[in-house]
């Protein structure tokens, strides 16, 4: 029997509901697996600025350092209420990029994935969409624009300014990369290095790097796509992507874009690895609109799951049985209402009611 300590951050707006879902998956897998989960809930985002005074309280933080992995919900709240907290300590930068930093998190995996099946979930027409659409984002997580040097002030002709740095080093590049190729060996063999190198310096070190590092992937295909013209191919052709590698700002819009393709970022979870610890959680807000109404889809949360089985422990059959169950209950009819209108052929059900079907899809298959 292993036994696994995992910090749940459950978080603001519609975070609890879908959490609440993943310990009921947890708790399936616990009891048919050698495995024991210790869930640790801390406060995180918003919630916790108000009830402690932070968005990643300290108490939180020791919970998360003696955590094998983590499992994060969502955060951040309506312009409105944001405006109620420090910009500094908002849960995006008090809370989620600290976490990122304290962790090192730099490797975001961001599967987009969509079977021929499930096409009415996109807005793509079925002939776009072909077999399906089944492509991986990775992202830097902790470098760039997000983490430079910021400073705002006013200049010498009485003008405020911003200005931020967007800085790259070639160790930063390559354990990106070096993943990214690592990943395209698993798959298709094929990767695409998104940059803009006919504008940015990072970007053609950047290009550099993969070309280097590519030396000891022959076998792997690398295409080089601006990243303007990729979030144009990413709608007009999906199928010609397997595995994508950027950097951290172009991760965030691409990916964005990636759950439009989709028909939400609802169905798009992720995995943020650090060399030492790892955390999960789904792309998305927390959005606030829904929050509480037992309307919103657990897929991506539960899809971070299946991530932090498979990368952090090692269970690989019982992620694959997840990513099944929670394909199977689409491919049922069943969806939530914040996904799909009633109307539209399929059943709509309650957050609680999908992460059961879920569940019961699980505890069918076999180990
Ligand atoms: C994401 C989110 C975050 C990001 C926000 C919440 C800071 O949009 O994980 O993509 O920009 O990285
Ligand atoms: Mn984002």
């Amino acid at each position: 029997m292993t036994n696994y300590k995992i910090a749940l951050l459950a978080g603001d707006g519609i975070g609890e509901e879908i959490m609440a879902e993943a310990v009921k998956i947890l708790k399936l897998v616990e009891s048919r697996n050698d495995v024991q989960f210790e869930l640790n809930p801390a406060a995180f985002g918003a919630t916790a600025w108000f009830s402690h005074g932070h968005s990643f309280p300290e108490e939180s933080k020791t919970i998360c350092d003696d955590a094998d992995a983590i499992l994060k919900g969502t955060i951040g709240l309506s312009h409105e209420e944001s405006k109620k907290i420090p910009l500094d300590e908002q849960p995006e930068r008090g809370g989620l990029l600290p976490m990122r930093r304290r962790y090192d998190t730099f490797a975001n995996f961001r599967p987009v994935y969509l079977p021929a099946s499930l096409g009415h979930f996109s807005p793509l027409k079925p002939e776009v969409i072909g077999d399906g659409i089944d492509f991986i984002i990775i992202r830097e997580l902790v470098g760039g624009l997000y983490f430079g040097e910021k400073e705002t002030g006013v200049n010498d002709r009485g003008l405020r300014y911003a200005r931020e740095q967007l800085e790259y080093d070639e160790e930063q590049i390559e354990r990106i990369v070096r993943i990214a190729f690592e990943t395209a060996m698993k798959r298709k063999k094929t990767l695409h290095s998104i940059h803009k190198s006919n504008v940015l310096k990072s970007s053609v070190l950047w290009t550099d790097i993969v070309g280097e590092v590519g030396q000891e992937f022959p076998e792997i295909q690398v295409s080089h796509v601006l990243v303007d013209a990729a979030s144009t191919y990413m709608c007009l052709n999906p199928g010609q992507f397997d595995v994508m590698v950027m950097e951290n700002l172009f991760g965030d819009i691409l990916s964005d874009q990636a759950g439009g393709i989709l028909g939400s970022l609802g169905l798009m979870p992720s995995a943020c690895i650090g060399p030492e610890k790892s955390y999960y959680e789904p792309s998305h807000g927390s959005a606030p609109d829904i929050a509480g109404k037992n309307i919103a889809n657990p897929y991506s949360m539960i899809g971070s799951v299946a991530m932090m089985l498979e990368m952090s422990f090692g269970l690989n059959q019982e992620a694959k049985n997840l990513w099944q169950s929670m394909q199977s209950v689409f491919a049922a009819g069943y969806s939530t209402s914040d996904l799909s209108k009633p109307g539209t052929g399929v059943t709509i059900v309650s957050t609680q009611e999908f992460g059961d079907r879920v569940a019961e899809s699980l505890a069918a298959l076999r180990i």
